[in-house]
């Protein structure tokens, strides 16, 4: 089949480099792609959120399936414009979507249905929103409703901070129209979990569990990036824990978005925190996350392309899904400065033998070079029997690739590993 993947980034080219071992894929596109997906898939200069023209390209070059992998053209709509010219999607049409394009509507959703989260309150005026503040027990959370590119949340630390957020987002507007309605929510405390899961609506599987690096700096310090590094599985995940999840918090999420009318197929990511009270959700995205697709996919077993078949079809139960027993630790190497300030153009050396390299920031000079062109520029990931195993040999890989400038995490998992041995 000819398939399409939207997108351009290391979850992109995680999904691309698994789906390409499947029997029933003949060609792959990337929309748009970047220099490193190029050496797995068509790379097509087609922004993500160019929708009238991914549509276009769609029908011109018969594509037979499509993959939407970014949360901002699945909030716009693309997967119901691709179905209504008749082609199979991989992810949630736009009504479902919103489970991750409007936290008040999550928010609400999860009251709803009495789904574990944090206690909360929507505003959309904001001396209201600020006279509530004076209520709130601090630490306080505020988030602005719409999609934020992940910068939407602030965890503020005093009164003053909470104010100045809520008067950013909606009378500064610094996150746009995202900001017009916000969220205050309680400050919860506990591990935090990633788990992705694959639904057609009726049935829910969840993937390997995972555990993302936010913050830019060792030790969790410094700025919120787009993510530094994972390890998977999830070593807070424990058998009871998922167990609850699935009954408290999974099976009641996809039944409640059926009763909703906005029934979910495609990548359901369950952002989780174990509180002393149990699991409670933090995010629901609509889509894989990134990265930890970057190590829950290599943990796959079973043919990927073949799942999103059956999950658009509606037949997830008859499909395959096994994972490994092993783990996995992506480590991203950024540019210095990220993710603030950074160069880029920096040729970027990757010894062949290191496979499971996933490309997020980086283009083709016109001799062919591999040149940095982002702020998280490439994601390694490495297998092992275990976390220790899995992440000394990211590590091993991460030191035979160069860049000017490159700067990594050095302890990617090692929280993941302290709790294990506790
Ligand atoms: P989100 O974009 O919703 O995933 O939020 C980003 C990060 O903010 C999360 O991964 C958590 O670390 C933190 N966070 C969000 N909501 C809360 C909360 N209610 N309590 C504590 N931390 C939170
Ligand atoms: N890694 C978090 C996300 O994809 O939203």
């Amino acid at each position: 089949m000819k398939v399409m993947v939207v997108g351009g980034g290391g979850r992109e080219h995680a999904i691309i480099k698994k789906i390409k071992k499947s029997p029933k894929v003949s060609q792959i596109y990337a929309l748009p792609g970047n220099g490193g997906i190029a050496a797995d898939a068509t790379c097509v200069n087609i922004g993500a959120t160019d929708l009238e023209r991914i549509v276009e390209f769609a029908k011109e070059n018969q594509i037979e399936f499509a993959v939407v992998a970014p949360d901002d053209p699945l909030v716009l709509g693309l997967v119901d414009l691709l179905k209504a010219e008749g082609i199979p999607c991989f992810g949630p049409e736009k009504k479902a979507a919103i489970i991750e394009g409007s936290k008040a509507f999550s928010k609400e959703l999860m009251k709803k249905y009495g789904i574990p989260t944090a206690e909360y309150a929507i505003f959309e005026d904001m001396q209201k929103a600020l006279d509530y503040l004076d209520s709130c027990k601090i630490p306080v959370v505020v988030k602005a409703d719409g999609l934020a590119l992940g910068k939407g949340v602030i965890i503020a630390e005093t009164l003053d901070e909470a104010k100045k957020a809520v008067r950013d987002m909606m009378e500064d507007k610094v996150f746009g129209e995202s900001g017009s309605r916000v969220v205050i929510e309680e400050f919860l405390t506990g591990p935090e979990v990633s788990v992705l899961s694959f639904t057609d609506g009726k049935t829910l599987i969840p993937m390997v569990s995972s555990m993302d690096h936010k913050r830019a700096l060792d030790g969790d310090k410094g700025l919120n990036t787009g993510g530094m590094g994972t390890v998977a599985p999830n070593p807070y995940y424990t058998e009871e824990i998922a167990r609850r999840c699935e009954e408290e918090i999974f099976r009641p999420t996809m039944e409640a978005m059926n009763r909703e009318g906005r029934s979910f197929s495609g990548c359901l990511y369950f952002g989780l925190m174990i509180t002393e009270d149990g699991p409670k959700v933090i995010e629901y995205n609509c889509r894989f996350g990134d990265p930890e697709t970057q190590v829950v996919l290599p943990l796959l077993d079973s043919d990927l392309f073949d799942i999103f078949l059956h999950v658009s079809e509606g037949t997830l139960d008859r499909a395959e899904v096994n994972f490994s027993d092993d783990a996995a630790c992506c480590v991203v190497m950024a540019s210095s400065g990220y993710p603030v300030k950074y160069e880029k153009g920096f040729a970027i050396e990757i010894p062949e033998d290191v496979e499971d390299v996933y490309i997020a920031g980086a283009k083709l000079s016109e001799d062919g070079r591999l040149l940095t062109n982002g702020g998280r520029v490439l994601g390694v990931t490495e297998r092992g029997k275990d976390i220790r195993e899995a992440i000394e040999k990211a590590y091993r890989s991460v030191e035979r690739i160069s860049f000017d400038n490159a700067f990594y995490r050095k302890d990617i998992g090692k929280r993941a590993l302290a709790a294990l041995e506790k």
